[in-house]
């Protein structure tokens, strides 16, 4: 029998396999006793005993997912034993004792889906980039471990996060929910999410594999770039985070890559993941990015997801169809079923079953405020006017007297408290437009007792110009909300470029706070005395935001991706390509390679707004003493940061990396860095191990090569400012595709 989708007309097929189960059911209790069922056996022969029960029917059940919230446009009721409103269901098997698959979205936190007629309220954690401006993989870690708490207490098993695509397209609507630019710092910072969510005995899904690095025509998009260039630049971090953190499943993304779809890609699903890197997990299809059977199952899908988004069940009935006739092997539906139960035993979802429970919101919360407050990026404090010291003080626009803004679509994660501002459009997908209700203004109140806080909603710019001159200072919240299937221009809208002016032009002490996906531009920079980017700062963003202006935490972020000047630094002015009649082609050409973000500029000569890796803090650190040796074979950087200012604070020192006769795709990559804690006065020596594919070219005869030569070793404050650096002797060195430094 195969496993027909609950449809509304099909709730006959419901009640009988309702039937169907009840001596399933009796036999459930056996299945505990089962040998597969013994935890000390590993995760491989586990998944080898139970497999070799199944029948093709049941097999064919673990492939094929379903969406868990009724979709009425497609005629569909999600299955009763889903956990309603959420992203996916896969039944369990109850006579082997195969439980099933509870999958909710994504990497801020437990999402509803927007069509749900009821929505989960949960704890959100700022963005994904606010979470890589961090540079802290222990605050990613913990934030990874407080939502993956919440889905498991949720009831789900499957949580499809982090994603981990490259911020290469700077006006990707869901740039929000990466980590960046750097293929390294991505890599990390997701890898270290990914084992906080799985360490609740969960799988984790990263995604969007691969290139999907933009929303514009993301269905049927067909990405082209050299092989060797995506390696280094958008696979790398999709390579770091799996190395890192060996997450359950891979989730293929919707574009074309190379003019197949990715999730029919044998090379990215299986020559790159399985045969180069030696994951074990199991490929999971974004929702909708399935489109054959047979095809896409020898490429390397094991699970179709979400269905009826795509629109035949393709590992449904046409999978056993598929197999009936020989299209398919048996042993690759064995494969594909074993690979998906050796991930449930592997990462505890036998032996450590989801129960719904209670959550601990308040602790959970201050989870998301500690990241909020880490990823926070002071971009500019002049005549050091922040920390906030007056007795006036205006607070203007953005929604700041009710929250924040959260960014849009599948990721988005309903607080506790509802939506404090709502009904701005769009009210539906990708929408609800939401704030979280956590106030900066209130949180900025209860901070600075002494002082007078007001509030001007800034709809009217002479009020809120006239509220600025009678006040000491100004501090102006600015928004732009963006989301899932959108890409945006980085021009803040509703005028509120005007809105800083005018109140600028009232008063120069001005601050703005910016609530953002992303970057964006600033044409009123030199007007203002000091900026705050809060990006989408989550749960607890309010507050998080007045502690910062207020001084009682130091800024300590750093930019995750490089904020341009204008339109003529990004890498191409147009998101689709025409031909010479102007008709769309479908494909983007991502002719700049590994050449991202800060390589760009640096390739290009251009001078950013604010460069990668740029942040200030409240106090300044002060870098000596680099040293750089070769240990073994691997290049060993050494030096001193100190604390030279009056106040506790942290910092992120960066290395770069360059070769002296040149040949990368650009002057230098980012080679390491750490978050560091000091007191005023205090120094502290850091040492790091540079992973050597950051010293290499990736060949055409897939490997890693380090060409023998000089190398020039920087450290500084950002990809911008590199105040020392030392040379030393690399020699050659060839490494395997699937390398990395654990090996
Ligand atoms: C998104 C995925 C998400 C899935 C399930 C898709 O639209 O691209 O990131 O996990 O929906 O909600």
């Amino acid at each position: 029998m195969c496993s027909t989708p609950p449809m509304k007309n099909s709730r006959v097929t419901f009640l009988t396999a309702l039937f169907a189960v009840i001596p399933a059911l009796a036999s459930a209790a056996e299945a505990g006793t089962q040998p597969w069922m013994n935890p000390a056996l590993d995760a491989d022969k586990r998944a080898e005993l139970v497999v070799a029960q199944l029948t093709r029917d049941e097999k064919q059940t673990l492939v094929f997912a379903f969406f868990a919230t009724d979709a009425p446009w497609k005629k569909f009721s999600a299955a009763p034993e889903a956990r309603a409103g959420s992203a996916g269901y896969v039944p369990g098997i109850p006579r082997l004792g195969i439980p099933p698959q509870w999958e909710t979205d994504a990497g801020i936190g437990v999402a509803t889906q927007g069509g749900a007629r009821e929505k989960r309220e949960r704890t959100a954690l700022p963005s994904g980039l606010a979470t890589a401006a961090s540079w802290d993989p222990a605050v990613a870690h913990e934030g990874g471990k407080m939502i993956g708490a919440e889905a498991r207490a949720s009831g789900f098993n499957v949580m499809l996060g982090g994603g981990v695509n490259l911020v290469r397209e700077l006006r990707n609507g869901r740039n929000f929910e990466y980590a960046g630019e750097d293929p390294l710092l991505a890599g990390v910072i997701v890898g270290a999410q990914i084992s906080g969510i799985e360490s609740n005995h969960i799988i984790s899904t990263v995604k969007h594999y691969a290139l999907n690095d933009q929303e514009t025509d993301r269905n049927s998009l067909n990405v082209v770039i050299d092989r060797a260039q995506a390696r280094m630049s958008d696979l790398l971090a999709f390579q770091i985070a799996i190395e890192q953190s060996n997450p359950g499943s891979v989730m293929c993304s919707y574009n074309k890559v190379w003019g197949e779809h990715s999730c029919e890609s044998a090379f990215l699903l299986t020559e790159v993941l399985r045969r180069d890197w030696g994951w074990k997990g199991y490929v999971m299809s974004d929702w909708g990015a399935t489109h054959s059977t047979a095809k896409a199952a020898m490429a390397g899908l094991d699970q179709q997801s979400g269905y009826p988004f795509d629109d035949q069940p393709y590992f449904g009935e046409l999978l056993l169809k598929a197999v009936g006739s020989g299209e398919l092997s048996e042993a690759r539906l064995t494969e594909m079923a074993g690979r998906i139960l050796r991930t449930m035993f592997a990462k505890g979802l036998f032996d450590h079953p989801v129960e719904i429970g209670p959550i601990d919101f308040k602790a959970h919360a201050e989870v998301a405020r500690a990241g909020a407050e880490q990823g926070a990026v002071l971009l500019k404090n002049k005549g050091a006017i922040l920390p906030l010291n007056a007795k006036r003080i205006a607070v203007i626009g953005g929604y700041a007297d009710k929250g924040v803004l959260a960014g849009g679509g599948s990721s988005l994660v309903y607080p506790v408290g509802g939506n404090a501002v709502p009904g701005i459009k769009p009210t539906s997908w990708p929408g609800p437009v939401l704030y979280y209700p956590s106030s900066p203004l209130r949180a900025l109140q209860g901070l600075a007792p002494g002082s007078r806080v007001e509030f001007a909603g800034g709809e009217d710019r002479a009020a809120a110009a006239k509220l600025a001159a009678a006040s000491d200072v100004a501090v102006v919240f600015v928004t732009q909300w963006s989301g899932e299937s959108l890409d945006n221009p980085l021009t803040l809208p509703d005028g509120q470029d005007a809105l800083i002016a005018a109140v600028a032009g009232a008063n120069p002490h001005t601050v703005v706070v910016l609530e953002t996906g992303g970057p964006v531009f600033m044409p009123w920079l030199d007007q203002v005395a000091g900026v705050l980017q809060a990006w989408y700062p989550g749960t607890s963003g309010g507050e998080a935001i007045a502690k910062l202006l207020a001084g009682a935490v130091n800024p300590s972020g750093r930019l995750p991706i490089t904020f341009p000047a204008d339109e003529s630094q990004f890498t191409r002015t147009s998101l689709v390509e025409s031909d010479s009649k102007g008709n769309k082609t479908g494909d983007v050409h991502y002719n700049e390679g590994a050449t991202v973000g800060y390589k760009w500029s640096d390739a290009k000569k251009l001078k950013p707004l604010f460069p990668f890796g740029f942040g200030l803090s409240y106090t300044n650190f002060k870098y000596g003493n680099l040293q750089a040796r070769i240990e073994g074979q691997d290049l060993v950087v050494k030096f001193e940061v100190r604390n030279a200012g009056t106040r506790e604070g942290r910092d992120v020192p960066q290395i770069y990396v360059s070769p002296a006769s040149g040949g990368w795709e650009a002057p230098k990559r980012l080679a390491g860095w750490r978050k560091i804690e000091l007191e005023p006065g205090a120094s502290s020596t850091v040492e790091l191990r540079v992973d050597p594919r950051l010293l290499a070219v990736f060949s055409a005869s897939n490997n890693w090569r380090v060409a023998a030569g000089t190398y020039k070793v920087m450290l500084g404050s950002s990809a911008a400012d590199l105040a020392l650096d030392t040379s030393v002797a690399v020699a050659e060195r060839t490494m395997p595709a699937g390398y990395h430094p654990e090996h």
